[in-house]
């Protein structure tokens, strides 16, 4: 079974794997980890999620070639991440990654709704992100919770693939 944790500097090591298993280049380093961890809970809310309960902490096996966030050297029950910042009327969906080897059961969704619900709580009124264009399986996570494109930043990544801003807003209930 899955539960939704508050990160804890303990986590880093984890975090870090994950990153780097999920985002390649583009993952963040220690110190910008750090920053978010830091900035919790004044600005940021940064959630793991974590395998509990008798049926194994381990996970299946990712895929050969694929780096798992165990393989990455990270704490094996940590299944996935996701960071927010909130400040004022707008939250920013930063980051949400899961283990390669634990997509497609519902793990980033959980991760998602788990921040909408915090920037609710915080009394945000919308949901900014930024996602690749061709990230097809984030952009479908991102539109079934009812994300809107309101802009593209063109060669955003490296000057290769383009940035698609999406928005939620109201955030509701
Ligand atoms: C995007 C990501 C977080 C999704 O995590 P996940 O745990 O696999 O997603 P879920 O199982 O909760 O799926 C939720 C919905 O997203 C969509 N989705 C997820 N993966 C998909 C895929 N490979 N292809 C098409 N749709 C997909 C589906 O609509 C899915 O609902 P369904 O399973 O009922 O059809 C994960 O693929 C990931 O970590 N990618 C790398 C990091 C990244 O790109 N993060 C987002 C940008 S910040």
């Amino acid at each position: 079974m899955i539960s939704i944790r508050p990160a804890r500097t303990a986590d880093l090591v984890t975090l870090r794997a994950l990153e780097t298993a999920c985002f390649g280049r583009d993952a963040w380093g220690e110190q910008a980890l750090e920053g978010e961890l830091a900035g919790v809970p004044d600005t940021r809310c940064v959630l793991v999620a974590e395998d509990t309960g008798a049926s194994g902490s381990a996970g299946p096996s990712g895929p050969p070639g694929e780096i798992s966030g165990a393989a990455a050297g990270g704490d094996t029950a940590v299944a996935g991440y996701a960071s927010l910042l909130a400040v004022a009327a707008t939250a920013d969906v930063q980051r949400i990654a899961v283990r390669p080897d634990r997509r497609r059961e519902g793990i980033g969704r959980a991760l998602l709704d788990a921040l909408l619900a915090e920037a609710r709580e915080r009394g945000c009124a919308e949901a900014l992100l930024e996602v690749r264009h061709d990230n097809a399986a984030a952009l479908a996570m991102y539109e079934a919770t009812g994300f809107e494109q309101i802009a593209r930043r063109r060669g955003y990544y490296h000057g290769v693939a383009d940035a698609l801003v999406l928005r939620l807003a109201p955030l509701g209930e």
